[in-house]
């Protein structure tokens, strides 16, 4: 069942979707060659706190972090520890808050002195796939309508789509209906209208989709170890069409 926001409730997580664009660009920020994965996850949590707001990830499921933290073949679910921030990598942030009862999710891809002509392709297109698909966020279209231009980005760039995690409705809890696919058939799958609210998610690949869980039970790889990067925004559906939640 996917639940419809009014008013009152979309201005609410306009709020978290803007206290989790600032906590995603401040750890963006810090980035760079020498931080420890900890040390963001730590700035991370007190910047949140000084907002009011708290992770929506940190004991979901278990999730032993405040944010997730994923380095180049990783693709999500990295969890915060002792590794250091080295030059050349891609590193992904995926950051959720809840304030005032509902929660904001976004995710970014930084790039640390990255050289490589083809791993700054993968970031360009997924980012632009993202929004590819927020473009297709409106009242009327279908969702099959949003998958498949996230799809077609993707691929019409050489990439890969990973098929085994996609993003999701968003509200009061981090995952409500519909499951979003990044992949799909235009004219397919529920209608969208006004007031949903949604977590779009491209991960993309540079080589195979596979994907594997490591043995910590979280951390997302590609199988090929080839990179991988991820951007996601918080969208609502509105009278005029897409709001990107999820900015500053
Ligand atoms: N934020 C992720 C998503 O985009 C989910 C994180 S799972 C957690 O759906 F366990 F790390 F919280
Ligand atoms: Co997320
Ligand atoms: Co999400």
């Amino acid at each position: 069942m996917i639940i419809l926001k009014n008013r009152d409730e979309i201005r609410k997580m306009r709020e978290s979707g803007r206290i989790a664009a600032q906590v995603r660009d401040e750890i963006a920020r810090r980035v760079s060659p020498g931080v420890t994965t900890g040390e963001l996850d730590a700035a991370a949590a007190s910047l949140m706190a000084s907002m009011g707001a708290t992770s929506a990830f940190l004991g979901y499921h278990g999730y032993p972090g405040n944010i997730c933290i994923s380095i180049d073949s990783e693709v999500v679910h990295g969890i915060p520890g002792g590794r250091r921030i080295e030059l050349g990598q891609i590193v992904s942030l995926d950051i959720g808050v809840v304030f005032d009862g509902f929660v904001g999710d976004t995710a970014t891809t930084v790039m640390v002195g990255v050289t490589d002509p083809e791993v700054i392709r993968l970031v360009r297109a997924t980012e632009m796939a993202l929004a590819a698909g927020v473009d297709k966020a409106r009242a009327g279209n279908r969702l099959g309508d949003l998958s498949h231009a996230v799809e077609e980005r993707v691929v019409n760039a050489g990439f890969s789509v990973v098929r085994d995690f996609v993003g999701h409705g968003i509200g009061r809890k981090m995952h409500e209906d519909p499951q979003i696919p990044n992949y799909g058939t235009p004219g397919r799958g529920p209608k969208l209208k006004v007031g949903m609210t949604l977590a779009i998610e491209p991960m993309v690949n540079m080589g195979e989709a596979a994907v594997e869980v490591l043995a910590d039970g979280w951390t997302v790889r590609t199988m090929d170890r080839k990179p991988s990067a991820h951007f996601e925004h918080t969208v609502a559906i509105g009278e005029d069409g897409p709001e990107i939640l999820t900015v500053p």
